[in-house]
């Protein structure tokens, strides 16, 4: 993490021009030259990688883990379908689709493609994988790739292996980055990834262009809690805690302050349903998407709240026709 760039940053508050006129945007409470926050960003998952999995853990005592379960549960992934995990980090949602698959529906032709901007944490991802048995199977493949451009190539860095393999730190295949293309693939899955992107609107129209029509866009993100006091409540935790926390257990305080302040500052739910409607794809109906002029259909809502809104999943589909499948009693991969 840059502790002395980021900190010599001034806290104002969120504008999109400076006085000088240049295009700014937010790193965590900080305003930064647009073109400075993937730069921040990637030191802060670069500092992290190599804990990311044992402090998810720590922070949100294990919770994490059920939300991405029910996330994949929702999914219900099948059929020899071709998934795109956006800002996949070190691999916890492919894992979690792989397994849905092949333990609820024997399907072992299922395809995930790991996609992240940070090579550290693709690098964990595959150490991880590395222990189970989609690795070395088409089913599974970690590429370098910028979520809001997904049709460009990212210059892969030189990788220094060990000399000897160990547990620690096997010797793992070359990275690779390619473009993805339009109408490519059949689900595009990001989680607690979107908040770190500089321009999110680009990023779900990105989603839109390489799903296949029939797709699914699917955003597991940090939410806004519905209730007053739990928020409160989770402000204090989120602020007084989880900090200390990275400082404690991984000495980085900095880069978890950026966690919990990029939670605060990422749209409600209300206006992140918003955006996706906006890159084209059509929400899930509810009385909220029909007062914000969304269409307005019979089961769900334009998004769900888990834990009371301290994460949401929202989902879009490419068409109507998939939009009446998602809804009704007929999952879309069948
Ligand atoms: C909080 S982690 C989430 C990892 C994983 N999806 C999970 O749920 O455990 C956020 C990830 O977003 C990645 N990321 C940030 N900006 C990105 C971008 N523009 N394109 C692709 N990945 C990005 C980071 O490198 C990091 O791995």
């Amino acid at each position: 993490m840059p502790r002395v760039l980021a900190r010599s940053l001034s806290m104002s508050s969120r504008m999109c021009q400076d006085d000088q006129g240049r295009r700014t945007t937010h790193f965590g409470f900080q305003t930064v030259d647009e073109s400075l926050k993937e730069g921040l960003v990637g030191s802060v998952f670069s500092s992290v990688a190599s804990s990311y999995d044992m402090m998810n853990d720590a922070m949100s005592l294990g919770i994490h883990r059920l939300w991405k379960n029910h996330f994949v549960e929702m999914l219900d992934p099948r059929g020899g379908i071709k998934c795109l995990d956006v800002a996949g980090g070190t691999g916890d949602i492919a894992l979690r689709l792989l397994d849905h698959a092949r333990t609820k529906h024997l399907d072992r032709e299922m395809s995930v493609t790991v996609l992240d901007i940070n090579p550290h944490m693709l690098i964990e991802g595959q150490k991880r994988m590395k222990e189970t048995m989609y690795w070395n199977t088409p089913q599974i493949r970690f590429q370098l790739g910028n979520a809001e451009h997904l049709d460009r190539v990212m210059e892969v860095p030189e990788r220094k292996n060990p000399p000897a393999s160990t547990r620690r730190n096997p010797v793992l295949p070359p990275l690779v980055s390619e473009p993805v293309e339009s109408e490519s693939m059949d689900l595009y899955t990001i989680a607690f990834g979107i908040r770190n992107c500089t321009h999110i609107d680009q990023v779900i129209r990105e989603a839109y262009r390489v799903l296949k029509p029939g797709g699914i866009f699917a955003c597991l993100e940090f939410g806004k809690v519905s209730i007053p006091l739990l928020a409160q409540l989770y402000k204090q935790y989120s602020f007084n805690v989880i900090p200390p926390i990275g400082e404690l257990l991984v000495g980085d305080r900095d880069s978890y302050q950026y966690l919990v302040e990029s939670i605060e500052r990422f749209p409600t739910q209300a206006d992140f349903a918003r955006m996706v409607s906006e890159a084209g794809f059509l929400l899930p109906g509810s009385a909220e998407a029909a007062s914000m002029g969304l269409p307005r259909l019979p089961n769900q809502g334009a998004w769900e709240d888990l834990t009371f809104g301290i994460a949401t999943i929202w989902t879009g589909t490419y068409d109507e026709a998939t939009d009446a499948l998602f809804q009704g009693t007929i999952k879309p991969f069948a």
